[in-house]
């Protein structure tokens, strides 16, 4: 009980913290940090291996909790082809744009807010061998000056529920796609500021008819297996990473943590009416 109470405070005072953080420097900043420090952490990547097993994507090197069954679940789902274009909103370092360009034969094009995610994206474009067939962009996925109806697919990964115009985000992403396109993402559940309870009435309401909406199975084991090594290796993480980006993800481990059992990581197709 007492310790239950103990978790429950650190987890107020980190949330607290966490959007004191992304309020005052953006979440821009905040990602740019990430980026910088997470790309030098072997026990970082150590810690996802570990927790993923054989659903850990190597190749891909996601930040978040993608998994290899994911991305086969995209690539079936988006419905996109040679000569197609899809758009990734919140690609980070671009992975699973262009696994799945490769994967599917389409284009595609990223966008993401912080630029050093997308200067390292615009980097991998040639090891996946996608030369001429990939673009990343630095925009706000809520608005993102892409002219209605340019895309045949749309892709997001862990980002959404992050995202503070939500209802923006949306219906930007309606705009952006054309009539009968589909919209796959992976985001969780949770009746708090930063996220949604259920996406249905969003989606609706932003000219989407929800296709497939279903839990990720065993994403908790695995969530919860990372935020504990990561809060068990915080010292080494710091040396490794540098306090900023460490300190991103040990915040995130100290809030989510406690929240696990109330929340739920999502698998979700909508076609744009
Ligand atoms: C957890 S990471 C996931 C990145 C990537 N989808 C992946 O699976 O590796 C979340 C990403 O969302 C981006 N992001 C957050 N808010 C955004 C916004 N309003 N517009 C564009 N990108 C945003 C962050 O910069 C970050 O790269």
């Amino acid at each position: 009980m007492l310790k239950r109470l103990v978790h429950s405070l650190k987890s107020l005072v980190a949330s607290f913290y966490w959007l004191v953080v992304i309020g005052r420097w953006g979440i821009d900043s905040v990602f740019d940090a990430v980026y910088e420090g997470q790309s030098r952490s072997e026990t970082f990547r150590k810690i996802f291996r570990d927790a993923f097993g054989a659903e850990y994507p190597e190749e891909v090197d996601t930040t978040g909790f993608l998994t290899v069954t994911d991305l086969h679940n995209a690539a079936k789902y988006l419905g996109v082809g040679p000569g197609q274009t899809f758009v990734d909103l919140a690609c980070g370092r671009g992975g699973a744009s262009l696994w799945v360009a490769r994967e599917t034969g389409a284009n595609v094009v990223g966008i993401d807010i912080s630029k050093v995610a997308i200067k390292d994206a615009k980097g991998r474009i040639g090891s996946f061998g996608l030369d001429g067939r990939a673009d990343f962009r630095v925009a706000d996925i809520a608005a993102t000056g892409i002219p209605a109806g340019t895309f045949d697919g749309a892709l997001s990964n862990d980002a959404l529920f992050m995202v503070p115009d939500k209802q923006g985000a949306f219906r930007e992403a309606a705009h952006i796609l054309k009539p009968g396109a589909r919209f796959a993402f992976t985001t969780w559940e949770l009746d708090e500021s930063m996220r949604i309870k259920d996406y249905h009435p969003i989606l609706e309401q932003s000219g989407f008819e929800v296709e497939l909406y279903e839990a990720c199975p065993g994403w908790e084991v695995r969530q919860r297996a990372v935020h504990e090594q990561i809060l068990a290796n915080k010292e080494k993480l710091i040396q490794e990473m540098g306090k900023d980006a460490a300190g991103v993800w040990i915040m995130f481990s100290q809030v989510e943590l406690p929240k696990l059992p109330l929340m739920r990581r999502i698998f979700v197709v909508a076609r744009k009416k």
